[in-house]
C-alpha cells in the first residue's frame, strides 16, 4: 500500500480548491489547506476527517506564505502544491478601477510568483507544483482585463519556471475553461461548456497523474482558444471583435 500523500493546496477555501481538497481527501491525501478565510479552512479540515491542517495566509503578503512555509517544513516534505487562489474582477479595460487592478497583480500574478520561490523547497525530490493560469490567459479576449492579462503572465512564469527547475520538481501549469463557482457566477455572459468544480477537480487529479505539462479541461473549449491563438492577427481579431457586440 503506497504511503498517503502530503498535499498543500493553496486557494482551498471555496470553488475548485475546495472541491480539489474534497477529491483528494477521499483518496487518503493528507492535506494542508491554505486560503484568507481561517473560519472556512478549518470547518473544511475539521468535514474532512483528521489530520488535515488550515493553514491561513494572504498570496499577496508574502511574510503570511513565508510562515506558512516554516510550519510545513516542520511537517515534513510535500509530494504536492496545488496553487489556485486568485482574484477576478469581471469588466472593460476602460471601466476598472486602478486599485482594483493592483490588487488583482499582486494576488495573482505577484501571489505566483512567492509559491514559485518559496513552495519548490518544500517538496520531496521530483514532488510536483503546480500553478493555475486560465484559458483566460490564451489571447485577450472582451471583459475579464485585467485577470486575464495577470493569468497570460502566469503561464509564463509557469514555463520558464518548468525550464529553470530542470526536472527537479515537477513543474505543472493548470488552465481551467469555465468552471461555475463564486468567481465565474460574477460574469453576466454566456459561458460556453461551463463545468462544475468537481469535474474540474476531477480533471486536475487526472492530469496531474499524467505526464502533460498544461492540464487544460474542457477540451471542446480548450482546444478552440489554443487554435484562436495561433491564427494570424488578420483571422483572430476580427473573431475577438465580435464577441464584444
Ligand atoms: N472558475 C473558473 O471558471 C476558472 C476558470 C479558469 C481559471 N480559474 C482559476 O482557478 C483558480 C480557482 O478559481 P475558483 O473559480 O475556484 O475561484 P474561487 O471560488 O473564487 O476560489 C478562489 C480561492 O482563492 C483564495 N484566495 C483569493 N485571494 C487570495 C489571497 N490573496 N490569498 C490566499 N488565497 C486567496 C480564495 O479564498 P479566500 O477568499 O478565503 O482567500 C479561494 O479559496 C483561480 O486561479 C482561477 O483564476 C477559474
Amino acid at each position: 500500500m503506497p504511503e498517503a500523500e502530503t498535499i498543500w493546496i493553496i486557494g482551498a477555501s471555496d470553488g475548485i480548491g475546495a472541491a480539489l481538497a474534497r477529491a483528494y481527501a477521499r483518496r487518503g491525501a493528507r492535506l494542508i489547506l491554505s486560503a484568507r478565510s481561517g473560519e472556512a479552512l478549518q470547518d473544511l479540515a475539521t468535514t474532512l476527517g483528521t489530520g488535515h491542517i488550515a493553514l491561513p495566509l494572504d498570496v499577496a503578503d508574502r511574510a503570511t506564505i513565508e510562515a506558512a512555509a516554516a510550519r510545513i517544513a516542520q511537517i515534513g516534505p510535500l509530494d504536492r502544491v496545488v496553487h489556485l487562489a486568485a482574484l477576478y474582477d469581471p469588466g472593460k479595460i476602460s471601466d476598472l478601477a486602478p486599485d482594483t487592478a493592483t490588487q488583482i497583480i499582486a494576488v495573482n500574478l505577484t501571489g505566483s510568483f512567492h509559491i514559485a520561490q518559496i513552495a519548490p523547497p518544500l517538496l520531496r525530490k521530483g514532488g510536483q507544483l503546480a500553478l493555475c493560469g486560465s484559458v483566460a490567459g490564451y489571447f485577450g479576449l472582451p471583459q475579464g482585463q485585467i485577470y486575464s492579462a495577470t493569468k497570460a503572465a502566469v503561464i509564463n512564469l509557469v514555463q520558464s519556471l518548468r525550464a529553470e527547475m530542470g526536472g527537479r520538481c515537477d513543474v505543472r501549469l493548470i488552465n481551467p475553461g469555465f468552471v461555475d463557482t463564486r468567481l465565474t457566477r460574477r460574469n453576466d455572459f454566456h459561458m460556453p461548456a461551463m463545468v462544475t468544480p468537481q469535474e474540474a477537480a476531477q480533471a486536475i487529479i487526472d492530469g496531474l497523474n499524467g505526464k502533460r505539462f498544461e492540464v487544460h479541461f474542457p477540451r471542446r473549449l480548450t482546444w478552440p482558444l489554443k487554435l484562436l491563438r495561433i491564427l494570424p492577427y488578420w483571422a483572430s481579431l476580427p473573431i475577438t471583435r465580435r464577441l464584444t457586440q
